[in-house]
């Protein structure tokens, strides 16, 4: 048995959505595009929701929007893939980092409000990520942050399906972008919908919808209403901005909205595979993920990845993949790679994030995994401990 940390579950209405699209008059932007996003933004609950060709794509679109104040920098969270805070520098913009809450792996709010007390003028924006899928309190963090002036990018690519309601009963799901400027989404194929590369922005704000629109087709606007200068013929389209070509195709968007259509099963196979790893891994020397909300709020976790820590983790790791089952470290934090260090990022700037990844290990997490997937898995790990 060879069991991944995760990868997508491809059924036959998925095959004959994407055949038909084949057939179709379209194969790059056209109405399968629009049909998903439209069926994306009611999900979530949001206005609009622009699909992309990928999350990375989203995330610079999303911050060339909001990109008003370029000497300011923005705060971003370590424990993430690159994307999240490449997307700054795509623009040549100044990123620094905010530790992590030490339960929850999510940016520390805490941490964020001390930077931001010592700096009030030095930033103009903050990117979290709902990590592993445990969304992050955006209500908490947007009251935090308006008195500072700062916008939101909520990178949500591990936690569509997620939401969390709060002790006053407020429910705020993950994407209907309440209280964040954007939020992103990715469907690579170890995430909960796959569309093989491809991504999606949702957001509230018509005029930042409009941006991103013009922003992912080349800067090019076709639409009369919004032309700068009188319309020549039915040809006529202007190129107001240095845009780029992250067109979703309609091959990948007719995937995607098959794909979502079971979305709400596919979260509640991963939270069900979940409770049964923290069941039955409890008695072990390992550590979960917990949530860092205030109490009498409620999660409901999107589990993208079940991470633990261990103290063990290179000999469980090791071990585990002679078993044919391949677990996955998320996430050296950003900052420790080459690349961030040649800009001056040194060892030791978020001590929980460092603390937190020198233990850490996702577990096998895929909605199409078996009950008897699992139970290998699961028989591994206690076997590493010691235990049956
Ligand atoms: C948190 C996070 N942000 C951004 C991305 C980038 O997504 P994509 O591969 O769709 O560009 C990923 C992808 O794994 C991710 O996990």
């Amino acid at each position: 048995m060879k069991i991944p940390y995760g990868k997508q579950d491809i059924q036959d209405e998925d095959i004959a959505a994407v055949v038909e699209t084949l057939k179709s008059q379209f194969l790059t932007q056209g109405p399968a595009v629009c049909d998903f996003e439209k069926d994306f933004a009611k999900k979530v609950g949001a206005r609009f929701a622009v699909a992309v060709n990928n999350a990375t794509a989203g995330l610079h679109l999303a911050f060339k929007v909001l990109n008003k104040d370029p000497e300011k920098k923005v705060l971003v969270t370590p424990i993430t893939f690159a994307s999240s805070s490449n997307c700054v520098l795509f623009e040549n913009g100044k990123v620094d980092f905010v530790d992590v809450h030490p339960q929850s792996f999510n940016m520390d709010l805490k941490a964020l409000e001390e930077k931001l007390k010592k700096d009030p003028q030095g930033y103009q924006g903050v990117i979290v990520v709902d990590f592993a899928g445990q969304p992050v309190d955006t209500k908490a963090l947007r009251k935090l942050v308006e008195s500072y002036g700062l916008w939101i990018i909520e990178d949500a690519c591990h936690a569509i399906g997620g939401n969390f309601q709060m002790s006053s009963g407020e429910e705020v799901i993950v994407g209907s972008s309440t209280y964040s400027d954007f939020t992103l989404f990715s469907f690579h194929p170890v995430k909960h919908i796959a569309t093989g590369e491809g991504g999606m922005i949702t957001t509230n704000d018509e005029e930042h919808y409009h941006q991103l629109l013009k922003l992912r087709s080349h800067g090019i606007v076709k639409e009369e209403a919004r032309f700068e200068r009188p319309c020549e013929g039915g040809w006529y389209h202007e190129m107001q901005e240095l845009g780029f070509n992250y067109r979703m195709p309609d091959i990948n968007a007719a995937l995607g909205r098959s794909q979502l259509k079971r979305l709400e099963q596919n979260i509640e196979r991963r939270q069900s595979l979940a409770r049964r790893y923290r069941e039955e891994l409890r008695d072990l020397p390992i550590k979960f993920q917990e949530s860092d909300l205030a109490e009498g709020s409620q999660i409901s976790h999107a589990y993208h990845l079940f991470v633990i820590q261990t103290e063990r983790r290179k000999e469980l790791y090791d071990n585990l993949k002679s078993h044919q089952i391949f677990t996955q470290v998320h996430y050296i934090p950003v900052y420790r790679h080459p690349y961030y260090e040649s800009l001056g990022f040194e060892k030791g700037l978020c001590p929980q994030a460092e603390h937190y990844y020198e233990r850490a290990l996702s577990l096998p997490l895929f909605h199409a995994m078996t009950d008897e997937e699992q139970s290998y898995v699961i028989e591994k790990i206690r076997s590493f401990f010691g235990l049956s």
